[in-house]
């Protein structure tokens, strides 16, 4: 039998097509007539004006505090529960990340504890230049209430949609809240170009001077003149084609996500000890990775247990995302509570997700899971 895998690739159908496109039109370069496409098809898909393909979502975010003037003596503040690319790109423009706990109700960051924290802040004259919000496994966080706090203290807001593609948000999709927004197209993601990203927002100026520093900051001469240090971050042509036919197949991939948690809902919901991350209101999730939560004493083994189970079984899952302010390399830096997402670590887990994952594999997901003896179902 096959490993089953948390979050595979999954090919659409017509990637050759397009990749055959490309390959034959000669176009095999960080630009092309499938990147223009693929930046245009994504930007309508997410209601933003202007999007810029990239080589990784980590690239979208280094540019996105690069062209937001984020630098030494700022601060950015972030959620804690999130992929350590969200606070690396912090450290690239030399800025200091801080981080900011999770709500139980989305698991996202706390619009109540950052509106509080930003109050605070501004009394002492201490505000943060950013603050980046994750849409964490596919569900976007409470943007109402963190647009208001940032607006209020006249802080730039970036959404970190890597996770949150195909998500809705009171019926906005995920990617179109913030100043600048940004996707990844990983490996693992819901749609991928094996390696990719974009950066996309309403300013025409922010996303040009992200282009023209991702193209190593060429200024307009005949020679090659530069007047600003640049990186090549460009997306190329071959990977714009798969990423313009994994696009177009993004609702039934959103559908099958969403089937995919129902499904796990309804064989495990009964267990003791198990409560799967919240829906939280107004929020659509993709349902990127179904997570849940193990209370260990109730249902007689914590997560890692049923992360072995699994395994052994030769199926992969993880504990949810380590927060940031425990990882060593950021030890010393500030979080302003903490809590919420430590325990969501200790006790979460994320389950095969798949969009192309079948009802057979489910069930050896399920099976493997209740075959564990001592969980008192
Ligand atoms: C929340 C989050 N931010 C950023 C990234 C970085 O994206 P990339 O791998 O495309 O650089 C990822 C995942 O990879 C992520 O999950």
């Amino acid at each position: 039998m096959a490993r089953i895998y948390l979050s595979p690739p999954d090919l659409a159908g017509n990637e050759l097509e397009l990749l055959r496109d490309a390959l034959e039109s000669n176009w095999i370069a960080p630009l092309g007539p499938h990147v223009d496409a693929f930046e245009a098809e994504m930007a309508s898909r997410v209601h933003v004006p202007h999007a810029l393909a990239l080589s990784s979502g980590t690239a979208a975010l280094h540019l996105a505090l690069e062209v937001l003037g984020v630098g030494v003596g700022d601060e950015v503040w972030m959620s804690t529960l999130t992929f350590a690319a969200t606070a690396n790109a912090t450290t690239y423009v030399r800025a200091t990340p801080v981080f900011v706990d999770s709500v139980r109700a989305s698991w996202n960051l706390d619009p109540a504890l950052l509106g509080q924290a930003l109050d605070d802040a501004a009394k002492v004259n201490r505000l943060p230049k950013a603050v980046i919000a994750v849409d964490l496994y596919g569900q976007c966080a409470d943007f109402e209430p963190i647009t208001a706090a940032c607006q209020r203290h006249g802080v730039l807001l970036i959404e970190d949609a890597a996770e949150g593609l195909g998500a809705t948000y009171q019926g906005r999709p995920a990617g179109s809240f913030a100043d600048l927004s940004i996707l990844s197209f990983n490996g693992n993601k819901i749609i991928t170009t094996s390696g990719g990203g974009m950066l996309l927002g309403r300013r025409k100026e922010w996303i040009d001077r992200a282009r023209y520093l991702a193209t190593q900051a060429r200024s307009q001469a005949r020679h090659y003149e530069h007047e600003a240090i640049g990186f090549n971050y460009r997306m190329s042509n071959l990977l714009a084609a798969v990423g313009r036919a994994q696009l177009a197949d993004l609702e039934r991939r959103v559908t099958a996500r969403r089937a995919t948690n129902a499904a796990y809902r309804r064989a495990l919901g009964h267990l003791p000890g198990w409560a799967f991350m919240p829906a939280a209101p107004g929020c659509v999730s993709t349902f990127w990775l179904t997570c849940a939560e193990i209370d260990a004493p109730v249902y007689g083994g914590d997560r890692d247990t049923v992360i072995d189970r699994l395994a052994a079984a030769d199926i992969e899952a993880r504990p949810v995302w380590k927060p940031m302010h425990l990882q060593p390399i950021f030890a010393g830096a500030r979080c302003i509570g903490g809590s919420v997402a430590e325990s969501l670590f200790e006790r979460g887990i994320c389950l095969p997700s798949g969009s192309n994952l079948d009802e057979a594999q489910r069930t050896r997901v399920v099976d493997a899971i209740l075959a564990g003896g001592h969980a008192q179902s």
